[in-house]
């Protein structure tokens, strides 16, 4: 039997359009191989959000094209994000790739790899034939968490990101299908699921006027299949959180008290630069009615430093949003930029070493709240969704709660099941705990 193997970069839609590729890869007759050396299809399924992305895969294209030339008969795919960006060029900048594919024609995958893998055609697919890969078969790793794509795209202009560019328009998927997949999820048991697209809470506005409907009707539909327990969503944009969606996260049991809200920056001026079309003010508006009807929710963030004509000032504020907001999880970035990006071409590039310090001040800042905001979890009791065991320490249970903070924690659980722990410690990523008794339980 040919064997592949599927390396995946970049955010949770790709990791989920490369469950598609393995399905479909599958369905072709190949099996999966335990890593790139034994595979006789090699897939990186890419992202080009940063530069560093792009420098990984140069060096796994390096390595795969110097096996190949030990074995000429492996084929080389590249699909994703960097695989549409560079559709004109990808072949002469890596001549040891056979197939290149954007992010919406993985469906034709097999007709230019062939039965088996066999007979591959040179070539490349890109944005002008998309389809959901969510209509594809799929290969789950996950038998109680699943990912559900409801869009794809994005009709945001944020001036620093190339995702519009390589994802395309944004466009809904209709509710029947989405749920039809969540009601096939629940009856395969899957307790958990995250709702994908690249601009998520807007979904739903390109189906008016034949479908009048919004995200947080969405949500409540999800929320009202049996056998799932928790729903979560990424990622949101600030501007689309509407009342009906706050209502909804507020009143369905199954949405998680876990808000990913992206900042990007404190800075009003540096806001409109980015094109994000919120200032502070109204982003603090909106997590203050969150924090009102939702009660304990947990809030994380993106942030960029060292965005084009950034100044200290500027970035004083977005230290500030940070104390004021009081995130409990942030990712952080160096801006980095993407060719034909807006962003790019404008003047003030901020030098690299400023763009650091800003970056160890922002992210020191980020973990010494965190780590307080963990630490006033300690003596509550968590619901948490068992994952299997910790990474760092076998004997040593690894979930999540709601609020999406890891735990690791003594007990005797499964994985998939749903346990009560007691908090009995803290660090700023993560949360210890032991379960608590089944007698205590029901006490
Ligand atoms: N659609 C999502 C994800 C976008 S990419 C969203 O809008 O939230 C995830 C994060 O990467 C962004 O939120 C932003 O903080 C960061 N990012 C995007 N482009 C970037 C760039 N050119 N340089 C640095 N960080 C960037
Ligand atoms: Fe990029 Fe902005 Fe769209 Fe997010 S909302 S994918 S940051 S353009
Ligand atoms: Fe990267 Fe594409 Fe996701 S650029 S972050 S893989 S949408």
């Amino acid at each position: 039997m040919r064997r592949y193997h599927v390396t995946t970069f970049g955010c949770q839609m790709n990791a989920h359009d490369s469950e598609r590729i393995k399905g479909l890869l599958e369905e072709l007759g190949l099996g999966e191989a335990p890593s790139a050396d034994d595979a006789d299809v090699v897939v990186f399924n890419t992202c080009t959000i940063r530069e560093k992305p792009d420098t990984k895969l140069a060096a796994y294209l390096g390595e795969a094209a110097a096996r190949k030339r030990e074995h000429p008969d492996r084929v080389i795919a590249v699909g994703g994000c960097y695989a549409e960006a560079q559709r004109e060029r990808i072949f002469e900048l890596y001549p040891a790739v056979d197939v290149a594919f954007g992010p919406g024609s993985i469906a034709h995958l097999g007709e230019w790899l062939g039965a088996g893998g066999h007979g591959v055609t040179r070539g490349r697919f890109g944005l002008d034939d998309r389809a959901f890969a969510a209509e594809l078969p799929v290969h789950n790793e996950r038998a109680f968490q699943a990912w559900v794509q409801v869009s794809m795209g994005c009709n945001s202009k944020c001036s620093y990101c190339i995702v519009p560019s390589v994802r395309g328009r944004e466009q809904s998927r209709r509710p029947g299908e989405i749920l039809a997949e969540v009601h096939r999820l629940a009856e395969q048991g899957v307790k958990e699921l995250t709702l994908l697209g690249q601009n998520v809470n807007s979904w739903g506005r390109d189906l008016l006027p034949e479908i009048a409907t919004e995200f947080g009707e969405l949500l409540r539909a999800c929320d009202a299949v049996e056998g799932i327990e928790r729903i979560r969503f990424t990622s949101p944009h600030p501007k689309d959180f509407r009342e009906p969606v706050i209502a909804a996260i507020a009143e369905c049991d199954a949405v998680c008290e876990h808000v990913h809200l992206p900042l990007q920056s404190g800075s009003s001026r540096l806001l409109k630069a980015m094109r994000r079309t919120y200032t502070r003010e109204r982003y603090l508006m909106l997590v203050e009615k969150m924090r009102a009807a939702i009660p304990d929710v947990a809030f994380g963030t993106d942030i960029i430093v060292g965005f084009p004509g950034e100044t200290e000032t500027d970035f004083l504020e977005t230290l500030e949003m940070v104390e004021e907001v009081g995130y409990d999880s942030a990712f952080t970035f160096v801006y980095s930029p993407r060719a034909g990006t807006e962003a790019a071409a404008m003047p003030d590039q901020v030098p690299h070493e400023v763009k650091i310090g800003r970056m160890e001040r922002l992210v020191e800042l980020t973990q010494r709240i965190a780590g307080e905001r963990n630490a006033a979890r300690v003596g509550r009791v968590e619901q948490v969704l068992v994952e299997g065991p910790s990474r760092t320490d076998p004997s040593v249970l690894r979930g999540r709660t709601r609020r999406n903070t890891t735990v690791n924690f003594t007990g005797s659980a499964r994985a998939g099941e749903l346990v009560d722990v007691t908090i009995d410690g803290s660090t700023s990523t993560t949360l210890r705990g032991r379960q608590e008794s089944l007698v205590m339980g029901g006490l």
